[in-house]
């Protein structure tokens, strides 16, 4: 059985008070009200890690996740994080090409790839994320875009490191659009990705949780989430409100 997460993006938002506030409201209600084997991962800011993973202690459901990491070990890269401060701060997760690092930060696949590389050695989980823009999909090679994207950043791993790994497609066109994709849209995309792993990677394909991403909310979550090859959700805007969350994180 895959496991099955959902993860919160909180980007660039709420300060160390409203953080530690938000974190301790999702303790509660998870704690009364989530069932099954759902991973909740919490990706916070930097400076909120550590103090979101204190807060959370030994939380078996709960766990914390980066939004980016640097390709470099260690030195002059003045404002960068390296995965090895990471896991000295016992961070489990964290996300990899996420289409805003992409987009205004000019990261592509190779340079995501060596992400993928660091995160694996120091043992962290990335949740690589892939997905097409507006006018990829208008113009209908948003599949061909995204085999890219996962070949490009993953396909070098070998069968043991790439099952360590988590996919999230995001189509950057739902993403804080408010548009999210069908439910349809995404059990295609993800079959499609499934079935790309599945041609170089064999049965190991079955094993790698794959997760959507868009304008998820409390009111599609259920549909989405009923999908065979959606196994859960990485969650940027409705992540961001405590009842919100915790209504998507049931919805699996
Ligand atoms: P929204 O849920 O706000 O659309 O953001 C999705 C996202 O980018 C999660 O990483």
């Amino acid at each position: 059985m895959r496991q099955k997460i959902v993860a919160g993006n909180w980007k660039m938002n709420k300060t160390l008070e409203e953080a530690g506030i938000l974190t301790s409201e999702l303790m509660g209600l998870v704690a009364d009200e989530v069932k099954g084997n759902v991973k909740v991962v919490l990706c916070t800011p930097f400076p909120y890690l550590y103090p979101v993973k204190q807060q959370l202690g030994n939380n078996a459901r709960i766990s914390v996740g980066a939004q980016n990491c640097s390709e470099h070990d260690s030195g002059a890269y003045t404002g960068e994080t390296s995965v090895a401060m990471l896991k000295s701060m016992g961070i489990p997760y964290v996300i990899i090409g996420h289409s805003e690092r992409r987009q205004y930060f000019g990261e592509d696949g190779a340079l995501l790839a060596t992400k993928v590389d660091k995160a694996l050695a120091q043992g962290l989980t990335p949740i690589f994320c892939c997905g097409e823009p507006l006018d990829i999909r208008e113009k209908g090679t948003h599949e061909q875009l995204v085999k890219q994207q996962v070949e490009e950043s993953l396909f070098h791993l070998n069968a043991e490191a790439l099952q360590k790994v988590v996919i999230a497609y995001e189509p950057v066109w739902a993403i804080g659009t408010g548009k999210t994709a069908t439910s349809q849209q995404a059990q295609d995309m993800h079959a499609v990705i499934r079935k790309h792993i599945a041609s170089k990677y064999g049965a190991v394909a079955e094993n790698i949780s794959i997760l959507y991403g868009g304008s998820v909310k409390a009111d599609n979550a259920k549909e989405l989430f009923a999908c065979a090859d959606v196994d859960g959700g990485l969650v940027g805007g409705a992540s961001l409100k405590s009842r919100e969350f915790v209504e998507i994180v049931k919805a699996i």
